[in-house]
């Protein structure tokens, strides 16, 4: 077909002339819907002759009728955004083919064919990132989840398994270095300072998984050598300027590979593995077979310019996408409404994997503390959904706290009642029987039964019905026994008025009040509404410590006496227990002072109870300063939201301060202590260098509440010392929280040391987007319109304007104009990067929460948002559910 037959040519184009009219309602997808597709797809061959603003894309695709499939009459192709500039049949022009919508059907009559579909992208025109787009001068790809039909038309769906072969072309000069999924199989010189490399990928994959990457790069080069004795080349790459910084991603990398032979059993299958860092991309990271790409954010660091949190999230991260060449790509996903398949399981293993690579009580902390701030208000607002949804708008709304913690803990919960070794047998399964498969989570559960022996009928539930169960857990003694009930609700979430009791494993203990004994761990599984255990009592008092390491995603209530708390803070030998009974104790009193249920006395002795606990903490020698900084970490605002019926931002806000500023009075020898102490440890990368760093930099907090001006000339003193960030963040975020000299001077400081580094410019925008500072909206405003922001940048838009959500002072404004300011920026960033845009829409969406003068104010830029015109599918969703 040529040129002059181009479908946007004015005279009346036929293909175009009954293309199927844009549907008037949203379409919904359906879980309930799924049929397998028509064709197989063997073989898909590609040809990219790559450039920044005119990339060629030559697709030959080898098809034939799926025997398991209901007959077509041809094949119908997704496509986003194309236009096909020639469509050939078995090397024949094809004429007749038509758009149906953005997707293409072509009339098929026999059972095997060669199609081939010529297009041409616009790759620095694509500012969504989704598709082939251009960062920094490089090319890349991103297709998880409907990428890959910006591309070229292709069956985009996760259970169409093909075999690539990718030629790509492209000037030497411009992008010196061409990437592609799977084995390097040829390159070359070509005519006119161009080059070309081929890559085969052997392994079967879906759409979704594939990749390219054009660009002038330098590489980390390391090898690894598998448990069976395959050499592995491993490389990151970046640009050169950040080679220095990779060096933690590739160790990080190798414990990875190590980890997962050694705890799964699970090797790796090329003889390559690429890791490219782009600076623009929609998420954290992509498991791409072969060639992951990773937002620099989670590969770039060194000590001057990465916390150690940056440090550990960037180990995480890698070891994520690393296993999902296991868990998603060898066996991958038959319909998005299994996401939860490759990514609940996925998190799982990278928990797993960071527990086992430092402190897992602290990490298991941190895991319930995301869990709690970011997934259960999801599960208790509009935007609730099943870990395995039932329907779904975009897609890429439901890469989401839910999908990826809620379903790691689900997992988790299966590998608590089955043990260990149980549920090992039943990874080995699963991976066995379904490789090169595209499964379900129903064959997840199933491989679990058949490995272990359990019935996990009634634990399905986990995958159908969303929201938080309220777990209420009372204790009584009884003659020589100690009955411990334990009743259960599911609350309504949208769509699921009404809910059923779930299986519910819950790991307890008893101690004696008298001796501090325990008596044996027990694990109570329930899947009734309200069931009775009955335990062996101890000597004397009981005190019952529940959840044990959080066994279950859910909220327990129990009326618990504070000694009950004080008890279990001081004595409870499970590290999340422990933690859990001092949140549990500053949680009642924060929400006692905020619904003003507590007069004077009681607020005041409250106070001194949680002081004097704190003032143990501090100085019990049986605890590493990591541990001692989390449990002294008060419990977040949106947490304390949750906890209340509709919540006072500036209210929780001011008592949570409050709080902050006794305990640094009353505290203030033993923190000062505490933080010179820290401040004159070693610096370097063990535990008790990290766990000191951690400390000192919360302890500047406590000051800062209760003395300002000394709170101020400690942190300027900690931030001139500094020879790593997470000190000089630290002392920084608190400096940028208080009306002191010493703000600008360190904050101009800051930005002129890292000019030339924009994951640290990042990180200067939003230290001043989420201070404690009361002008924080001015800030931020001003902050947008400096030359170093952009809206094209994904990161450098959540620095600034994701950070401000969580702050009383700035987004939840009594005056609504932190309300309006996000609601701009959805306005104005949907055109640009819908993605991005949507995920702001949540924050907003969480207005049933608050009181009703913010409430109103919330819906009230909803609702201007829904009347944005033109508004992409991905914001349109989240406006219309947060609203219904
Ligand atoms: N699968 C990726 C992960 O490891 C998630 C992801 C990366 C993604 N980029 C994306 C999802 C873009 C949707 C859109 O978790
Ligand atoms: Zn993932």
């Amino acid at each position: 077909m040529d040129l002059a037959r181009n479908p946007s040519e004015p005279d009346g184009n036929p293909h175009l002339a009954d293309a199927a009219p844009e549907p008037a309602r949203p379409q919904i997808f359906r879980r309930e819907d799924y049929r397998p597709f028509g064709w197989l797809v063997p073989r898909t061959q590609l040809h990219f002759d790559l450039s920044l603003d005119g990339t060629r894309v030559r697709s030959q695709l080898t098809l034939e009728r799926n025997p398991d499939a209901a007959a077509e009459p041809g094949i119908l192709l997704n496509g986003d955004g194309l236009t096909p500039l020639a469509v050939s049949v078995d090397g024949v022009p094809c004429r007749d083919w038509r758009m149906e919508g953005d997707d293409l059907r072509i009339p098929l009559v026999g059972d095997a064919h060669e199609v081939t579909i010529d297009t041409r992208l616009d790759p620095s025109a694509n500012t969504q990132l989704m598709g082939l787009y251009a960062s920094n001068g490089m090319l890349c790809t991103q297709c998880e989840a409907e990428g890959f039909r910006r591309i070229t038309f292709f069956p985009d769906r996760p259970d169409v398994l093909s075999t690539y072969t990718v030629r790509l072309e492209a000037s030497r000069g411009e992008f010196p270095v061409l990437l592609a999924n799977g084995n390097p199989v040829e390159k070359g010189t070509l005519d006119g300072g161009r080059h070309y490399a081929v890559w085969h990928d052997p392994w079967p994959k879906p759409s979704y998984l594939f990749a390219v990457v054009a660009g002038d790069l330098v590489a980390r080069r390391d090898r690894f050598t598998t448990m069976s004795g395959r050499e592995v080349d491993l490389a990151i790459w970046v640009r050169a300027p950040d080679l220095a910084r990779t060096a933690h991603a590739m160790d990080s990398l190798k414990r990875a590979m190590r980890w997962d032979e050694e705890v799964f059993g699970r090797e790796y299958d090329l003889d390559q593995f690429n890791i490219v860092a782009v600076s623009d991309f929609n998420m954290g990271a992509m498991e791409n077979k072969g060639l992951n790409i990773f937002n620099t954010k989670y590969v770039l660091a060194d000590a001057e310019t990465a916390t150690d949190s940056d440090f550990d999230a960037i180990e995480a991260v890698i070891a994520h996408e690393y296993f999902h060449n296991w868990s998603g790509n060898r066996v991958t996903c038959r319909d998005w409404f299994q996401l939860s398949l490759k990514e609940g399981f996925t998190v799982l293993r990278d928990q797993l994997f960071s527990a086992d690579m430092g402190s897992a009580a602290v990490k298991r902390i941190e895991e319930v503390r995301v869990l709690r701030s970011v997934q259960f208000p999801e599960d208790s607002g509009p935007l609730a959904h099943p870990i395995r949804p039932d329907t779904y708008r975009e897609i890429s709304n439901f890469y989401t706290a839910t999908v990826y913690n809620k379903g790691a803990e689900v997992i988790r919960m299966v590998r608590t009642m089955i043990g260990p070794d149980a549920f090992r047998r039943g990874c080995d399964l699963y991976f066995d029987r379904h490789d090169g498969e595209a499964a379900t989570c129903e064959d997840f559960v199933r491989a679990m039964e058949d490995a272990s022996g359990a019935d996990l009928s009634r634990f399905r539930l986990w995958y159908a019905q969303a929201g938080t169960p309220r777990v209420t857990i009372s204790c009584r003694r009884t003659g020589g026994t100690l009955a411990v009930t334990v009743a259960q609700t599911v609350p309504p979430t949208p769509g699921q008025p009404v809910k059923q009791p779930m299986v519910v494993p819950l790991r307890v203990a008893v101690f004696s009040r008298e001796s501090g004994r325990r008596g044996a761990e027990e694990l109570l599984v329930t899947d009734r509404a309200e069931a009775t255990f009955t335990l062996p009592p101890p000597e004397g008092d009981a005190v019952l410590s529940v959840n044990r390491g959080f066994t279950a995603p859910v909220i327990v209530q129990r009326a618990v006496a504070q000694e009950d708390l004080l008890f279990l803070a001081r004595h409870d030998d499970d590290p999340f227990a422990r933690s859990e009974a001092v949140q549990e104790l500053v949680v009642g009193h924060l929400v006692g002072v905020v619904e003003g249920r507590l007069d004077t006395r009681s607020a005041a002795a409250g106070r001194d109870a949680i002081a004097q606990l704190f003032g143990a903490i501090l100085s019990d020698a049986r605890i590493d300063d990591l541990m001692r900084a989390e449990l002294l970490t008060l419990p977040g605002e949106t947490y304390l939201s949750e906890q209340v019926e509709r919540a006072d931002p500036q209210r929780i806000f001011d008592a949570r301060e409050a709080l902050k500023a006794h305990l640094g009075t009353v505290l203030w020898t033993a923190m000062a202590g505490t933080h010179a102490r820290c401040a004159a440890a070693a610096d370097g990368f063990d535990a008790p260098a990290k766990g000191g760093r951690r400390l000192r930099s919360l302890l500047l907090t406590f000051a800062a509440a209760a003395r300002p001006g000394e709170g101020a000339d400690l942190a300027w003193a900690q931030y001139q010392a500094a020879t790593t960030m997470t000190d000089r963040q630290g002392a920084l975020m608190v400096l940028a929280g208080l009306r002191h000299p010493t703000r600008t001077h360190a904050l101009l400081d800051f930005y002129t040391r890292f000019r030339d580094n924009p994951l640290v410019i990042d990180k200067w925008f939003a230290i001043q987007a989420m201070s404690l500072h009361p002008e924080v909206t001015h800030h931020v405003e001003a902050l947008a319109a400096h030359p170093a922001f952009s809206l094209a940048n994904p990161n450098r838009v959540r620095a600034l304007f994701m950070s401000f959500t969580t702050t009383a002072a700035g987004f939840h404004a009594a005056d609504g104009s932190g309300y309006r300011l996000i609601a701009d920026l959805v306005r104005r960033l949907d055109p640009v990067n819908p993605q991005t845009a949507a995920r702001f829409v949540p924050q907003l969406g969480r207005w049933r929460r608050f009181e009703p003068g913010r409430a109103a104010l919330m819906r009230a830029e909803l609702e201007r948002i829904v009347r944005t015109p033109g508004l992409s599918r991905d914001t349109a969703e989240q406006v219309d559910r947060a609203l219904d």
